[in-house]
C-alpha cells in the first residue's frame, strides 16, 4: 500500500495538465483502478486482516483523491495566471482610430444654414444646375438685352447648328429655383435653395463654380419687416453672437422691387473678423421684395400674394465664419487643407446642440 501511495502521489505531483491528471485518477481510484482492485481483495481476507486493511485502503483512496483535487486547483490557477499574462489590454489606448474623412466646410455651412432656416419653417428646395436661359434669366425679369446677363459671365451650353432646343446655361445663381418652386408648390411657401452655381471668373475670391443659398417666402401680407427679422435671426444664429446690427442698403436687382443689399456690423481688429462689433460693415447678401413679374412667371397672382427673396454666397460666409483666406483652396481637394478646415463627421449642426462647436 505504501508503494501504491508513493507511486500515485509522485505521478500526481508530476502531472502537467488536467488530461494527464484524469488518466492518473482512473488508474488509481477509478472503478477499475488499482485501489478498487485492492478493495476487492478484502473479501478473501480474515475479519482481523480486513479490519486493518479496510480503513487503510479508504485512507489511501482519500489521500489520493485530495492530492488529485489539490493538483487540479493548482493547474487551474497556473492556467489562469498564464492567461492573465498573455491577454492584457492597454485601456488608455484610443478605442478606435479617428475617422479619416472630414466634412467639407461648404457641406458644414450648408447644414448650418439649413438647420437655422428649418427652425423658422423654411424647407429645402432644389433645382438643376444646367437650366434654360428662361429660368435663369427671363423668368427673373432679366430679358435678352439686359446688362445683368453680360455681367454674369455666363457659361452657355454648346448647341450644334440646327438644334432648336431652348438655350441652356450653367445656372449663374440659385434664383431660378424660385421659379421652379413657385411652379411646383404655389403660394404660400417658405423655402431655401442651397446649391452650386457657375460663372466664368477666377481669382482668390472667385471660382468658376461656387455655392449660393436662395431664400423665398410668399404669403398674403409679407413685408420688408419680415425679411429684416428673418435675416437678423439668421445672422445671429449663424455667427453665434447675441446681437448684430444689420444695414439695408438700397440696391437694384431685376427680380426684386424694392431691392436691398445687406451689410452686417463687424470689426477686423488684428486681422480677424468679429461680427456684431466695431465700425466696419460687411456685405453678406442681396435681397428684396419679389418683383410682380417674377411671381407671374412662376404662376402666382401678384394681386393676391407677395413675398421676399434673398441670395447669399455660401462659400463667402464659410470663409468669413471660419477664417478661410483663399476661396480657391475649397476646391483643390488638398487632404492637408481638408483635415485642417474640415469638420468631424458625427457632429451634426443643430440650433440647440451648437452649430459649429
Ligand atoms: N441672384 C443674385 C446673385 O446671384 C442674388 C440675389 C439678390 C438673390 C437678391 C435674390 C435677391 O433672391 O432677392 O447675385
Amino acid at each position: 500500500m505504501d508503494d501504491l501511495k508513493q507511486k500515485y502521489l509522485t505521478q500526481i505531483a508530476g502531472a502537467g495538465d488536467e488530461a494527464t491528471l484524469e488518466t492518473i485518477r482512473l488508474a488509481a481510484v477509478g472503478k477499475k483502478g488499482e485501489v478498487a482492485l485492492k478493495m476487492r481483495e478484502l473479501g478473501g481476507m480474515t475479519p482481523e486482516e480486513r479490519q486493518v486493511a479496510g480503513p487503510a485502503l479508504n485512507a489511501l483512496k482519500n489521500e489520493i483523491n485530495s492530492a488529485l483535487a489539490a493538483k487540479k486547483a493548482a493547474l487551474a490557477d497556473a492556467a489562469l495566471d498564464a492567461r492573465l499574462r498573455e491577454e492584457w489590454l492597454d485601456v488608455t489606448l484610443p478605442a478606435r482610430s479617428r475617422p479619416r474623412g472630414t466634412i467639407h466646410p461648404i457641406s458644414q455651412v450648408t447644414e448650418e444654414v439649413t438647420a437655422i432656416f428649418a427652425e423658422m419653417g423654411f424647407s429645402v428646395a432644389e433645382g438643376p444646375r444646367i437650366d434654360t436661359d428662361w429660368y435663369n434669366f427671363d423668368a427673373l425679369n432679366i430679358p435678352g438685352h439686359h446688362p445683368a446677363r453680360a455681367e454674369m459671365d455666363t457659361f452657355y451650353m454648346h448647341r450644334a447648328e440646327g438644334d432648336n432646343r431652348p438655350p441652356h446655361v450653367l445656372r449663374t445663381h440659385t434664383s431660378p429655383v424660385q421659379i421652379r418652386s413657385m411652379e411646383a408648390m404655389g403660394a404660400p411657401m417658405r423655402i431655401i435653395c442651397p446649391g452650386g452655381v457657375y460663372r466664368a471668373d477666377y481669382d482668390h475670391t472667385h471660382t468658376p463654380m461656387f455655392h449660393q443659398v436662395e431664400g423665398l417666402a410668399i404669403d398674403r401680407d409679407i413685408s420688408m419687416a419680415n425679411l429684416k427679422w428673418v435675416l437678423e435671426e439668421f445672422v445671429k444664429a449663424f455667427f453665434e453672437v447675441d446681437g448684430v446690427d444689420l444695414r439695408f442698403r438700397a440696391s437694384h436687382f431685376p427680380f426684386t422691387e424694392p431691392s436691398a443689399e445687406v451689410d452686417i456690423r463687424c470689426s477686423w481688429e488684428g486681422g480677424t473678423l468679429k461680427v456684431g462689433e466695431g465700425d466696419d460693415w460687411l456685405e453678406i447678401l442681396g435681397s428684396g421684395m419679389v418683383h410682380p413679374k417674377v411671381l407671374k412667371a412662376g404662376g402666382i397672382d401678384p394681386e393676391s400674394w407677395q413675398g421676399f427673396a434673398f441670395g447669399m454666397g455660401i462659400d463667402r460666409i464659410a470663409m468669413l465664419k471660419y477664417g478661410i483666406p483663399d476661396l480657391r483652396a475649397f476646391f483643390d481637394s488638398d487632404l492637408r487643407w481638408l483635415r485642417h478646415y474640415g469638420f468631424a463627421s458625427l457632429d451634426q449642426p443643430t440650433l440647440h446642440g451648437g452649430l459649429s462647436r
